[in-house]
């Protein structure tokens, strides 16, 4: 069977493009399949760094096909600035790189909702957004009355259709009590749109089709997870998630191709965790330990360059993630930010309400008040910059490991002391450690 997935286990940002990159090696195709340029995703390869958004991270090696497919919400002209950049540095796209032509479309009006909206969930709160329009596109094309497909873009009635949407959205603002935007030009947007669509026209198909042919003949294809599965809009800790399937319930919709067709799930996870924007944290560390991860681990934004909120690792989230996605083995990242510290803790449990559970709750209500139980684990001293191998491992930070394995239960196949390629530990996944294992509720 060809297909492998790589999900995000947490609230994203878990070096999920690190992993894509070193994986790729053993795939034909790289296929992003949800969310938009919301996600920011850093390889670093032959020394040099690649920060990408919408472009799937095995537009690197030149062997490799590359697909961005419907389920993505494409603003072209994001695209056409990574491409841009891409070429600036010698990377050839051209015949490589596929875009659906069933993607919906960014459009100003969706940037401007996103910049309107996000203040204004009921109760009050912040969603905290990348502002990218991300939200506002996936509720039009679930609507589908204003929605527009990047195919869309190649047909004569284009034209009057933006004018019609950028008119009925110039309504809406004139209604918006305050911080209105500027009205929208609607032919000024429409050449602007069909100016891109012409730029990607070589690249725009039908995706679907092609990533169908692809898995039955047997060509093997790498489904790049964005966000992590925390943030999904069905699964995660809804309102403060992102508007796609970002677990890995969203590879088949996003893509087209079934899931019968993916063999291997790799769960990818941070040693600690990170959030960036609103909504609850049990182990949100607002001290000295969260400065010490921030600080070590550069834990800033890719696309916002806001700091991250950071904590102690939660085994319960990432349990919950792991069953849901379908998890085979783990991937344990940015280990080495743990260096330095004297004890280390591992939430296992929570309480709600002084009853302990090992449940992740499906209401934020509950998680929020949520009391983290806590494990301590001995840290280790030693950088672990130079490690190349497990046997080099500090013995604490290999028992670490084996505990996040543990209260997972999979077994976890890597493990990532650096950004560079070289500083990846890769375990077989038939020998290293515990085979899938029934959940066991925690002390139950
Ligand atoms: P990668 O792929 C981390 C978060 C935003 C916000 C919420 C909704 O790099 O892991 P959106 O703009 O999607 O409507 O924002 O989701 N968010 C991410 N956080 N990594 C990401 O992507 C994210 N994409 C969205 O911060 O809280
Ligand atoms: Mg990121």
């Amino acid at each position: 069977m060809p297909g492998t997935c790589v999900i995000g286990l947490q609230w994203g940002d878990e070096a999920k493009g690190k992993l894509v990159d070193i994986l790729t090696e053993d795939h034909d195709i790289v296929v992003r399949y949800a969310g938009g340029a919301n996600a920011g995703h850093t390889v670093v390869s032959a020394g040099q760094t690649w920060k990408l958004s919408i472009i799937p991270s095995g537009i690197l090696r030149p062997a490799v096909d590359c697909v961005i497919a419907g389920g993505v919400v494409l603003d072209p002209a994001k695209v056409i600035d990574e491409m841009d950049g891409l070429e600036a540095r010698g990377v050839a796209m051209r015949g490589r790189l596929r875009i659906s032509d069933r993607a919906h479309v960014v459009f100003p009006w969706h940037l401007a909702e996103d910049r309107l909206l996000d203040g204004s969930l009921s109760g009050g709160g912040t969603i905290g957004t990348t502002g990218r329009g991300i939200g506002p596109c996936y509720r039009d094309k679930v609507g589908r009355s204003l929605a527009i497909r990047l195919g869309d873009l190649y047909r004569p009635a284009c034209r009057a259709r933006v004018e019609h949407v950028a008119t009925f959205k110039n309504r809406l603002f004139t209604a918006w009590p305050a911080g209105a935007p500027e009205p929208l030009d609607p032919a000024a947007i429409h050449a602007t749109y069909s100016a891109y669509a012409e730029r990607l026209r070589p690249y725009v198909t039908d995706t679907t089709a092609f990533l169908l042919d692809a898995v039955e003949q047997g060509r093997r294809v790498l489904f790049e997870g964005a966000q992590g599965a925390l943030l999904d809009i069905d699964h995660g800790t809804f309102p403060y998630v992102t508007s796609s399937n970002s677990s890995g319930v969203g590879v088949a919709s996003g893509s087209g191709v079934p899931g019968r067709w993916v063999d291997r799930v790799i769960g990818v996870l941070k040693a600690y965790s990170t959030r960036v924007g609103g909504g609850p944290m049990p182990t949100e560390q607002d001290n000295a330990t969260g400065v010490h991860i921030r600080e070590r681990g550069r834990e800033y934004g890719t696309v916002t360059k806001r700091p991250r909120r950071c904590g102690w690792f939660d085994a319960v989230a990432a349990r919950y993630s792991a069953r849901l996605s379908g998890v085979d083995e783990l991937a344990v990242m940015l280990l080495d930010v743990l260096g330095g510290l004297d004890e280390i803790r591992i939430c296992s449990a929570y309480e709600i309400d002084g009853q302990r559970t090992g449940r992740f709750p499906s209401q934020i209500e509950d998680l929020e008040r949520a009391v983290p139980v806590y494990e301590t684990l001995p840290g280790w001293r030693q950088e672990l910059d130079a490690v190349r191998s497990e046997g080099d491992l500090p013995i604490n930070a290999r028992r670490y490991v084996d505990r996040i394995s543990e209260l997972i239960g999979r077994p976890v196949t890597v493990v990532s002391i650096g950004p560079d390629r070289a500083q990846t530990i890769l375990r077989d996944p038939e020998t290293s450690g515990r085979p899938w294992q029934p959940q066991q509720p925690v002390n139950a």
